[in-house]
């Protein structure tokens, strides 16, 4: 009796021309082979699923002043957007040392650069918070480098990918965690949080304006899903306009993100650090996209102007230009804002 070989599954046939779910677009998932669909994707003003587009990447640039040689880090590496455009400027003799917290993206993001010719020498992708920025660099047998570089918040590879829980768009496992091994997900979060505590997430990190009736609400109840998630916060107000019902949904979502990454506690520690992490006449350059994150780097830029660690820091603040804006609309609310350490002299 002859046995036939189990035969390979055979892959979904899709109904129409493009994909809607995450996981079906596969051609956007891989950009090697199917560059011309990825660039149709992006003139359309979308991120390719599983991709990252950075944002106001000159501009960064420009704020850091890199030159050839320069050693520094990318304390949010992403999809090394950044890191790929700050290499081609301080490579082969420079060094960047990559941050990020996300163990699903990291050895990605670490193969495509390598795989570009940036690895060992000249580039260190470094699981770490960068909250320990200082001990990263030290360990490493360094004083101080030329530059840090920061693009805060999520990359779109979490926010688009359904299963990591942070879109109230799709449906998903309310988790919403950058590494998902550590910590409480969102889901856990919320059914643990008192009321007086949730009410005072939602007030500080998304200036919520009905707070209190949504934390009585919700607070304690358990979520299986985005989506129920997501109703759950709709049904919990009174607001006829629409549009001010999802902005509602978007400003919980973004403050409930925030608690479980712990966002705030790790930015106030990096700030603090970042002065004796540079060298003297050292720059940094940080991205933010919401107020709350905007607020903490201003004013530790202008406290330690005051207190002479930093020479120079921007007035203006930089923002995405209308063309970058329609192209990328994740850039819309993002302001670039750098700093120089001050020398001895200063
Ligand atoms: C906006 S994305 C960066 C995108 C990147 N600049 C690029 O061009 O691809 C932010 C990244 O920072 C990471 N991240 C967030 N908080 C972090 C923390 N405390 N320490 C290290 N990485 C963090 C996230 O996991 C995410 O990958």
């Amino acid at each position: 009796m002859s046995e036939e070989p189990p035969r390979p599954p055979r892959r979904k046939r899709y109904g129409g021309k493009n994909p809607r779910r995450f996981e079906d677009k596969y051609k956007e998932h891989d950009p090697a082979r199917y560059a011309e669909t990825i660039a149709k994707v992006i003139a359309s003003g979308k991120t390719p699923a599983g991709s990252h587009i950075p944002i106001l990447l000159e501009e960064c640039i420009d704020a850091l002043a890199l030159q050839a040689g320069m050693v520094g880090v990318d304390a949010t590496l992403g999809h090394g957007g950044h890191a790929l455009g700050i290499l081609q400027k301080i490579a082969p003799a420079g060094k960047l040392i990559g941050l990020d917290i996300d163990p699903m993206e990291l050895p990605k993001t670490a193969a495509r650069l390598a795989a570009k010719g940036f690895s060992e020498g000249c580039f260190e992708a470094l699981r770490s918070n960068y909250a320990g920025i200082a001990k990263v660099i030290a360990a490493r047998g360094l004083t101080g480098v030329d530059f840090v570089m920061a693009d805060l918040g999520c990359s779109s590879m979490q926010f688009d990918n359904p299963s990591r829980g942070f879109s109230f768009k799709v449906a998903g496992p309310l988790d919403m965690r950058m590494n998902p091994e550590r910590g409480l997900s969102a889901s856990d979060w919320l059914a643990k949080v008192s009321v007086a505590k949730f009410e005072n997430v939602l007030h500080d990190y998304s200036d919520e304006p009905r707070a209190g009736s949504i934390a009585v609400a919700l607070a304690g109840n358990q979520f299986s899903s985005t989506l129920d998630f997501a109703q759950a916060i709709r049904e919990s107000i009174r607001v006829s306009d629409e549009d001010e019902r999802e902005r509602t949904v978007r400003r919980v979502f973004q403050a409930v993100r925030i608690a479980v990454n712990e966002e705030f506690t790790a930015l106030d520690a990096f700030l603090r650090e970042l002065p004796r992490c540079l060298k003297p006449g050292g720059r940094a350059a940080i991205l933010t996209f919401h107020s709350g994150e905007d607020r903490r780097v201003k004013q530790s830029f202008k406290a330690g102007i005051r207190d002479g660690l930093y020479s120079e820091m921007n007035d203006q603040v930089i923002i995405a230009s209308d063309d970058e804006r329609r192209l990328n609309p994740r850039s819309s609310s993002a302001k670039l804002r750098w700093v120089i350490r001050a020398s001895d002299s200063d």
